[in-house]
C-alpha cells in the first residue's frame, strides 16, 4: 500500500522547514549604554537613532547566515532618512543597506555553521568608534567586549574625527592589510590588542578573536552582563536565537 503523497511531502519538505525555523530565526538586541546618541546600524537590518538606554529588537532572517553590526556616531537625517554621520556612515542612510564608513568598531557573526555552532567576533580590523560588547544569550558561552577608550589613545598616526583608525587604512599596505593571507602582528596591531584583548586587531588574528557558540542555545538565563554594569555607558548587544 502507497502512503499517501500528502504526508510524504511533510516528512520531506515541511518538517525539514519546521526544523529550520528552530534553529536559524535569531534576534539581536542592541542597547545603547553609552552616555550619548548611537544611531545602531545592522546588515542586514537597517538603523535605529537610538538615545542612552534604549533598546532596539533586530530580528534577522531565518535565511540569513551572516552580518554584522555597530554604531554611528553624531547623525543627523532628513523625514526620509537621508543624512549622514560623523562615524559609521552608510551611505547617507538612516537605514543602513552598505557597510559602515572606516573607522569603525564591528560585532561580526555567522549562525549555523559547521557543527552546528554559531560564530561570533568583535573586530578592530575596521578600526574603532565605540566600545561594544557582544554576548550570546546563553549561560554557557563567553560574551566579548571591546571596552577601553581607544579615541583617547589613538596613536597619533592614526587619529581620526570620532574615531581611531586601523593602520590599513591609513597605510594601505600588506604589512598591515595582510592582503597576501600571510602577515603578524605588528607595533601598531599591538595597540589594538593591548587595549581590546577580545577583539581582532589585525586580519590574520582569529586565535584569541574568533567565538563560538551551540547554535539555537536557548535563552533560558540571562548573559554575564553583571561586570558590564561598571560600564554603563557601552554599547551593549545581545544575542538570543529563537523562533520567531
Ligand atoms: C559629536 O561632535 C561633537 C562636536 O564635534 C563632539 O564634541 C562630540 O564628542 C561628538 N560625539 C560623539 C559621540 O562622538
Ligand atoms: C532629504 O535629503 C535628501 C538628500 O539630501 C533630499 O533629496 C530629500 O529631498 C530630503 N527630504 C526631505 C523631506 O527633506
Ligand atoms: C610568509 O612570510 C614569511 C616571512 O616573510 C616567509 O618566510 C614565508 O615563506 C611566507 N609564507 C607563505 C605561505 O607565503
Ligand atoms: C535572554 O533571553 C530571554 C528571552 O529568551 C530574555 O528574557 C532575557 O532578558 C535575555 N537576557 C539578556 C541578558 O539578554
Amino acid at each position: 500500500m502507497a502512503i499517501p503523497s500528502n504526508i510524504l511531502t511533510f516528512f520531506i519538505f515541511l518538517f525539514p522547514t519546521i526544523f529550520f525555523c528552530i534553529s536559524q530565526a535569531t534576534t539581536f538586541e542592541i542597547t545603547n549604554q553609552c552616555s550619548y546618541t548611537v544611531w545602531a546600524a545592522a546588515v542586514p537590518g537597517g538603523g535605529k537613532h537610538l538615545e542612552p538606554d534604549e533598546t532596539w529588537l533586530v530580528n534577522i532572517a531565518s535565511d540569513t547566515n551572516s552580518g554584522r553590526i555597530w554604531g554611528r556616531t553624531n547623525c543627523t537625517f532628513n523625514a526620509t532618512g537621508k543624512g549622514r554621520c560623523e562615524t559609521g556612515d552608510c551611505n547617507n542612510q538612516l537605514e543602513c543597506k552598505d557597510n559602515g564608513a572606516l573607522p569603525v568598531t564591528l560585532a561580526e557573526f555567522a549562525l549555523n555553521q559547521y557543527d552546528n555552532l554559531d560564530f561570533y567576533d568583535l573586530s578592530l580590523v575596521d578600526g574603532f568608534n565605540i566600545p561594544m560588547e557582544f554576548s550570546p544569550n546563553s549561560s554557557s558561552c563567553r560574551g566579548i567586549k571591546c571596552a577601553a577608550d581607544i579615541n583617547a589613545e589613538c596613536p597619533v598616526e592614526l587619529r581620526t574625527k570620532g574615531g581611531c583608525n586601523h593602520p590599513c587604512n591609513v597605510f594601505k599596505n600588506d604589512l598591515y592589510c595582510c592582503t597576501s593571507g600571510n602577515c603578524t602582528a605588528t607595533y601598531l596591531s599591538d595597540f589594538f590588542k593591548t587595549k581590546c584583548p577580545d577583539a581582532y586587531s589585525y586580519a590574520m588574528d582569529d586565535q584569541t578573536s574568533t567565538f563560538t557558540c551551540p547554535t539555537g542555545s536557548k535563552a533560558a538565563l540571562s548573559s554575564t552582563s553583571s561586570p558590564m554594569l561598571l560600564f554603563s555607558w557601552m554599547h551593549r548587544l545581545d544575542v538570543f536565537d529563537g523562533c520567531i
